[in-house]
């Protein structure tokens, strides 16, 4: 049974936390991991629903995955490749990183692979993945014209391309990176704006590093050349998306809060510069740095918001943190812009017109543009109810509001934070905020 409707109460959040494992890298320590070939111990991975999907696919493609919950919830385990054809329909449930990323491994494989998802995920594009696999050889198909979900791939004897990427997408350039070790040939990914380079730096911990160049106009380019990788352990780090709720709810609070252990790549931290562009104190710690990846703890204390406008790269690097950034915004004096953010549209739902129903329904101004929005300062969520509309960081996003509200938050469809935090509920009533559960789901 799963919570799937709640009731915030307004009240202040202060203490100290420590978020799940990272998503991305934990997808990446399952799919390097297996095509690893020998047995690779995984540590700190997030017990969420996407990468419980990247699990199953793996399995489903012969590799042996054990994860079991360590004392702190974190799934700590193996796994063992090899990875071959498929025996079933991989679903990748709600995992756009699962689907994207495991196609650039199916491209590598001599036989078929079949991807699907929920509903969500079946109405995201897929020919930005398409188009750079089939120049390396695969055959690609998919529904609606080849541009959405399921996805058929028939993989095998690839050569190694360059590949020029019109989108900065961390997914798009692990699958060629993915389908390229299995290429003939080095492969090259030039993007128009750096994205998380986590696959990069894992690769680089399993031995097979991965050359960057990034050019003097943000254009980033990466080439990686095939070769075998070795089996180092690979520990995850908290996710900074998932510690980026509370970083907002430290910034438009009352209190101080600090989130520990928390991945600190500087791809991943544009929510502390977006935060602190806004005027917000923020105080990063360096920790230890764990499989190639830096490691910080992170305070937030509450103070004055001014106002900004975000666009370029901090916005790739805040991408997923953009729909709860909109609630500091919505709190500073001047308001926030965002721009550049066109992706927002293409996640596990339209970003920009589901934050801005939730404003709506929540009695706040938000203007939507077509790559971004503009959120109005001086303002303060109204009780109401909001429809996480399928979206983790929508029914996230809203429980923040709830603690700053005017009165209670409802929020429905909550269950869809299991996608990334299912433990977010604890985490909040450990901050001291207040939730009743309305109902259930099994
Ligand atoms: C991810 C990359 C981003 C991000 C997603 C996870 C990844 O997507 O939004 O949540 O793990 O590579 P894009 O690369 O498509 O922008």
């Amino acid at each position: 049974m799963t919570v799937d409707h709640v009731r915030v109460h307004p009240g202040p959040l202060s203490g100290t936390v420590r978020v799940p494992g990272d998503k991305s890298l934990s997808h990446r320590a399952l799919l390097l991991g297996a095509l690893v070939g020998t047995r690779v111990e995984v540590s700190g991975l997030a017990p969420s629903g996407d990468v419980a999907a990247t699990a199953g696919a793996l399995r489903a493609m012969g590799a042996e995955v054990e994860l079991a919950p360590d004392p702190g919830g974190a799934l700590t385990g193996h796994v063992h490749g090899p990875v071959g054809e498929p025996v079933d329909v991989l679903d990748c449930g709600n995992s756009g990183t699962s689907l994207r990323l495991l196609a650039g491994v199916a491209a590598g494989i001599d036989g078929v692979s079949v991807l699907t998802g929920d509903a969500s995920l079946r109405r995201r594009p897929v020919d930005r993945v398409r188009r750079p696999l089939e120049a390396m050889g695969a055959r690609i198909d998919a529904r609606a014209g080849v541009t959405v979900p399921p996805l058929v791939v028939r993989g095998g004897s690839l050569r190694g391309i360059r590949y020029d990427s019109p989108v900065a997408s961390a997914q798009v350039k692990s699958c060629v990176l993915l389908a390229g070790l299995a290429a003939a040939g080095p492969t090259t990914v030039v993007s128009p704006l750096r994205s998380r380079d986590h696959t990069e730096r894992m690769l680089t911990h399993l031995g097979l590093p991965v050359e960057t160049t990034a050019h003097a106009d943000g254009r980033e380019e990466v080439t990686l050349t095939p070769g075998p990788l070795s089996a180092a352990p690979i520990a995850v780090t908290g996710d900074p998306s998932s510690g980026a709720f509370w970083m907002v709810a430290g910034a438009i609070g009352e209190g101080a809060v600090t989130i520990t252990g928390l991945n600190a790549n500087p791809t991943r931290f544009g929510i502390v510069a977006a935060l602190r562009a806004l005027g917000a104190s923020v105080t990063v710690v360096d920790a230890e740095p764990r499989a190639g990846e830096p490691v910080a703890d992170v305070r937030v204390e509450a103070s004055e918001l001014t106002g900004s406008v975000l666009d370029g790269v901090t916005v790739v690097d805040a991408l997923d943190e953009l729909p709860v950034l909109a609630l500091a915004g919505a709190r500073s004096r001047d308001g926030l812009e965002v721009r550049d953010a066109a992706e927002l549209r293409v996640k596990e739902s339209d970003r920009i017109a589901t934050v801005a129903a939730a404003f709506r329904a929540l009695g706040m101004r938000f203007e939507e543009r077509p790559d971004g929005y503009v959120v109005p300062g001086g303002q303060r969520p109204q009780p109401g109810t909001v429809d996480a509309a399928g979206d983790h960081r929508i029914a996230m996003t809203a429980a923040i509001a709830g603690t700053i509200a005017t009165g209670p938050v409802e929020i429905s469809g909550f269950s869809a934070v299991a996608t990334s935090y299912p433990s977010f509920l604890d985490d909040l009533a450990a901050l001291g905020g207040r939730v009743e559960v309305l109902g259930t789901r099994t």
